[in-house]
Order: structure tokens, then C-alpha cells, then sequence
């Protein structure tokens, strides 16, 4: 986390990124994917991928997840699931690949932050020196000064959202708990509309 020191650096980092081609994830092992994951979303996905007939959602939680640990990494998982589980061992392969393709498409749109022109004007407008304290408050609970506090509600919640989507998304961010973020997200504003 000690690299992580500017809120809008993360962002400018996204808006700046397509998510497919981040490329921080490219070299990782399974195993490392694995862990990032973990147990409880690898299950989702793994069910979702294997395509039981009750047709099981994937939960905004591990979308998250997904997002964070990256296509690199989920493209891998699915070759080991595949190369794994007997019964798929004789699925046709071209049609598993497009099916986690479209698990990735899912939780990519289910997640999104909205345009990167939007991000890109809620960041640009908030400012460099405020964005980092909005950042050290939702990651290390410091101090949103009354100005920055005013700024952060003139720009509105649906750009304060999207800034910490963008940023949750990030693989930097792969071991925050999206749920978690997003509930701190919303008392960092509830807090300033009342300063
Ligand atoms: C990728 O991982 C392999 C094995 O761990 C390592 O030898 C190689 O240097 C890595 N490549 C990059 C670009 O990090
Ligand atoms: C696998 O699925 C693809 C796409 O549906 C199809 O074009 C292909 O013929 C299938 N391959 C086999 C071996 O059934
Ligand atoms: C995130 O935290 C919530 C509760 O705060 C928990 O229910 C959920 O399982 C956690 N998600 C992950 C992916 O660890």
C-alpha cells in the first residue's frame, strides 16, 4: 500500500488504462492469481463457468474481485478449471472460452464507473490536493479538510462514486474489499454534506 500515496494519480491510472490491456497481472502464476482471488469467488466463477441449470449470479463483491485480479489472471483460472474438473474435460473448449470471456464482460459492466471522459472531468475537477486527502481518508481514515470537503459535494456523489469504482478496480487495489470501500465511500460523503 506505501506506493499508493495519490488518489488521483490511481484514477489518472485507470482513465489512462483499458482494462483488458492492464498489463501488472500479465507475468502472475496461478497460484498467486489464486490467492488474490480466493476461495469464495474462484467458486463463483467456477461455478458459473461449469453452467449448472440454476443459472448462478456472480455477486458484485467478486465481480470486483475479478476486476482487480484482472483478465490475465481469470483467462488462466478458466484453463485450470478446464484442464481440472473431469466433467468438463470434454466440453468444447471454444465454447468454455467464450463463456468466461462474457463472465469477464459481465462483471466489467457491472462494475463500471461510467465513461472515462466522465472520470476524467470528476478528477480534473476535484482537484490534485483534495483527491489525495479524499484518498488517505477512505484508505488510512486521515483528515478531509472543510474546503475539500465542500469541493468533494459541489461535484456531486455520482462522480464521487465513480472516482472510487475507478479506483477499486485497479490491480494495485486487489486486496481492498470492494463492499467494504464502497460503504466508507458513501460515509466520506454523508460527512461532508454535513460540514
Ligand atoms: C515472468 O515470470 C517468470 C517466472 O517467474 C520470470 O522468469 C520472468 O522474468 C517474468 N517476466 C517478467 C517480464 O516479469
Ligand atoms: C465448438 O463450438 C463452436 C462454437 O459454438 C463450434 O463452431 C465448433 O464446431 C464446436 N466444436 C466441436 C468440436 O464441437
Ligand atoms: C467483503 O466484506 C463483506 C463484509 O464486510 C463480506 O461479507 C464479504 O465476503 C467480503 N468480500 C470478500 C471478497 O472478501
Amino acid at each position: 500500500m506505501a506506493r499508493l500515496s495519490n488518489y488521483l494519480i490511481l484514477v489518472a491510472f485507470f482513465v489512462a488504462t483499458t482494462i483488458a490491456t492492464i498489463s501488472a497481472t500479465e507475468n502472475e502464476t496461478l497460484s498467486q492469481c489464486g490467492k488474490y482471488m480466493g476461495a469464495h469467488c474462484g467458486k463463483q466463477v467456477a461455478d458459473k463457468l461449469r453452467g449448472s441449470h440454476i443459472d448462478t449470479a456472480i455477486s458484485s463483491d467478486c465481480c470486483y474481485k475479478l476486476l482487480q485480479t484482472g483478465y490475465p489472471c481469470h483467462t488462466k483460472y478458466t484453463l485450470y478449471v478446464l484442464l481440472n474438473r473431469p466433467e468438463l474435460k470434454h466440453s468444447n473448449w471454444t465454447e468454455l472460452f467464450a463463456k468466461s470471456d462474457q463472465i469477464y464482460h459481465e462483471c466489467d459492466v457491472l462494475t463500471s464507473p461510467g465513461s472515462i471522459e466522465f472520470v476524467a472531468k470528476c478528477t480534473e475537477n476535484l482537484g490534485n490536493e483534495c483527491g489525495e486527502q479524499v484518498y488517505n481518508k477512505l484508505i488510512h481514515d486521515g483528515r478531509i479538510t472543510k474546503p475539500c470537503c465542500q469541493e468533494l459535494v459541489k461535484n456531486g456523489l455520482q462522480c464521487h462514486t465513480a472516482m472510487v469504482k475507478s479506483l477499486i478496480r485497479i490491480p494495485e487495489m486487489r486486496n481492498a474489499n470492494a463492499t467494504e470501500l464502497m460503504k466508507k465511500n458513501s460515509l466520506i460523503f454523508n460527512h461532508c454534506l454535513h460540514v
